[in-house]
């Protein structure tokens, strides 16, 4: 039952169109890790900094810990594990796993949901335009350098190993 600090929301989640009563103060990341299970999103600060938590809200690039899930009623969301279908790695995950560019992986999600959104703007993007996007996403591990790689091989770009 919706109380004043309760709202059922409708939302389309990686293309499957659910309702779901929340809290109005609960945050969309924790609405996609914790009730839905959606596990690769990550939480790396909290405060908007790290972009560990990056989905796509109506194809916009948004950090799912900055919004409350009821600001999802009605939007469409994508996370990282609407990329692949049928456990395939989709030419962006390839390039990230041929072009070692992850570590830890703890970035790698938010990574893939900036340079997916990237690559659907602009198949051809250059390198600045690679590291414009991805300068909301920190990663402790790589120097970044592979990561670049494996977005330009993605977009067809010929690129050192
Ligand atoms: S957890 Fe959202 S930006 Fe770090
Ligand atoms: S691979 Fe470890 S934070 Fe990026």
């Amino acid at each position: 039952m919706e109380t004043v600090s309760s709202k059922r929301i409708a939302v389309t989640v990686n293309g499957e169109r659910i309702e779901y009563d929340l809290e109005a103060r609960r945050l969309l990341v924790h609405f996609l890790r914790d009730d839905l299970d959606l596990t690769g999103t990550h939480v790396g600060c909290d405060t908007g900094n790290c972009g560990a938590c990056s989905v796509l809200y109506n194809g916009r690039l948004v950090k799912s810990c900055m919004l409350l899930a009821i600001q999802a009623e009605g939007a469409t969301i994508e996370t990282v594990e609407s990329l692949s279908s049928d456990g395939e790695l989709t030419p962006l995950q390839q390039a990230f796993s041929d072009h070692h560019a992850l570590q830890c992986g703890y970035c790698t999600p938010g990574m893939l949901m900036s340079a997916t959104a990237l690559l659907r703007a602009d198949e051809r993007p250059t390198e600045q335009q690679i590291r414009k996007a991805i300068q909301g996403n920190i990663c402790r591990c790589t120097g970044y350098v592979n990561i670049v790689r494996a977005i330009q091989a993605a977009s067809g770009q010929a690129v050192e190993r």
